[in-house]
C-alpha cells in the first residue's frame, strides 16, 4: 500500500483570490501548495483591461507570502467592449495567460459579462490567431432552463456553434460538473480541455439539499446527479490530459454565504491536496494524480512543468481549521465530509 508520494508540484488552472483583506488571508492558503494559479479576473469593478491587470497582479505580489515564489497567471475579464489592441497587446508581454468569458448573469459578479455572442466573434478570432485560450463559464442563463441543465444546454447552444466558427480557438471549459461536459471535451480534440474542481468530485446535489440545506456546498455551476459526479471522478483519475485541476477556489465571508439569497462559491484551497489524494487513492489512481495536478496544465497552456515537487504522506487524521480569520470576517472551509489522511510535506 503506498502511504508516501512525490509529485511535481501542482498549479491550480482556476482560482478566486478577490482583494483586499481577503487577498491578503487567502492567497497563502494557495501559496503554499501551489506554484502558480490562473487568477479570476470577477473583481468589483472586473478586471477588463491590461492596466486593470497590471494593477490586480501588483497587488497580489504584496500580498504574497515574503517567502514564497508563487506566481499568479492572469486574465482578462472579456466585455462586449473589449479592444483587441489592449488584449493583443497584454498577451504580447505575458501580462495575460488567458480571457475569461462570463455568459452575464451565470454567477458572482458576471454582471458585466456577455450578452450578445456575436459581439465578441473579432475579439475570439483574434484570440484564435495568437493561440490565447479562453477559460468559459459554461453555462446558459435563461431562466426557463432548469439550473441543473444549463452546462449540458451552453455546449449545444453556445459553446459548440462558437467553436465552429472559429476554428483553432482554444477553450478552457471551466469547472465542468456533468457527464456531458466531461465526453464534449473528451471529444474535443487538441484545441479544448476541462479543469474540474475538487469539491465536484465529492458532492453531488443531494449534499446541498437533502436533510436541510448546505448553504456551504453551494456553487455555480452547481453539483449535479451522482452519476456526474461519478463521470467527473472517472475523468480526472482517467489519464486523459484533457482533464486538469481548476479548484474554484472561491471564498465568500460566512455573513455572505449564510443569507437568504446567499453567494455561491466553496473555499477549497487549504485542504484540496489532500482531499484529491484521498479522491485519487479511493479511484485506485494515486499514479494519475501528478499528470492531473501538475503536468497536463501546463501542456494545455504551454507552459513549462514546475521544477520542485511536493510530498503527500498518509498518515493520522489531517487537522485543518473549520474557518479561516479575514480582515472581512471568517471564511468556512469546504468540508468533504470524511477524515483526510493525506498529508502535504512542502
Ligand atoms: O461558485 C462559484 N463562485 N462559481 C463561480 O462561477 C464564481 C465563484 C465566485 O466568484 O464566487
Ligand atoms: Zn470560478
Amino acid at each position: 500500500m503506498t502511504d508516501r508520494l512525490t509529485i511535481l508540484r501542482p498549479d491550480d488552472w482556476h482560482l478566486h483570490l478577490r482583494d483586499g483583506e481577503m487577498l491578503k488571508a487567502v492567497l497563502p492558503e494557495t501559496a503554499r501548495h501551489f506554484a502558480r494559479a490562473i487568477i479570476m479576473p470577477n473583481l468589483v469593478p472586473p478586471v477588463v483591461t491590461a492596466a486593470d491587470a497590471a494593477d490586480y497582479r501588483d497587488r497580489i505580489m504584496w500580498a504574497k507570502p515574503k517567502n514564497s515564489d508563487f506566481k499568479p497567471l492572469m486574465t482578462l475579464y472579456l466585455t462586449e467592449d473589449t479592444q483587441v489592441r489592449d488584449l493583443r497587446a497584454a498577451a504580447e508581454i505575458g501580462l495575460i495567460t488567458a480571457v475569461k468569458l462570463y455568459p452575464a448573469g451565470a454567477t458572482t459578479n458576471s454582471q458585466s459579462g456577455v450578452r450578445d455572442f456575436s459581439k465578441v466573434t473579432r475579439v475570439l478570432e483574434n484570440m484564435a490567431q495568437i493561440g490565447l485560450p479562453l477559460c468559459v463559464h459554461g453555462e446558459v442563463t435563461d431562466n426557463d432552463i432548469d439550473i441543473f441543465d444549463r452546462e449540458a444546454v451552453f455546449i449545444d447552444r453556445v459553446l459548440d456553434p462558437i467553436r465552429r466558427d472559429i476554428p483553432g480557438l482554444r477553450v478552457v471549459m471551466e469547472h465542468i460538473t456533468t457527464s456531458d461536459g466531461a465526453d464534449y471535451v473528451r471529444e474535443g480534440g487538441d484545441d479544448i480541455a476541462a479543469t474540474i474542481t475538487t469539491h465536484h468530485l465529492v458532492i453531488n446535489r443531494n449534499h446541498i439539499l437533502a436533510g436541510g440545506i448546505k448553504p456551504h456546498y453551494y456553487c455555480l455551476p452547481v453539483a449535479k446527479r451522482e452519476e456526474h459526479r461519478v463521470a467527473l471522478r472517472k475523468a480526472a483519475t482517467s489519464g486523459d490530459p484533457s482533464y486538469f485541476l481548476g479548484t474554484d477556489s472561491a471564498p465568500h465571508t460566512d455573513a455572505a454565504k449564510l443569507q437568504p439569497c446567499g453567494c455561491a462559491g466553496c473555499f477549497t484551497a487549504t485542504n484540496t491536496l489532500s482531499i484529491l489524494a484521498h479522491v485519487f487513492e479511493e479511484e485506485d489512481a494515486l499514479d494519475r494524480l501528478e499528470g492531473f495536478t501538475s503536468r497536463h496544465g501546463p501542456a494545455f497552456y504551454r507552459l513549462p512543468v514546475n521544477e520542485d515537487t511536493i510530498t503527500l504522506e498518509k498518515g493520522e487524521p489531517v487537522e485543518y481549521p473549520a474557518q479561516i480569520e479575514t480582515g472581512d470576517g471568517p471564511v468556512t472551509l469546504f468540508d468533504p465530509g470524511f477524515p483526510l489522511h493525506w498529508h502535504v510535506r512542502v
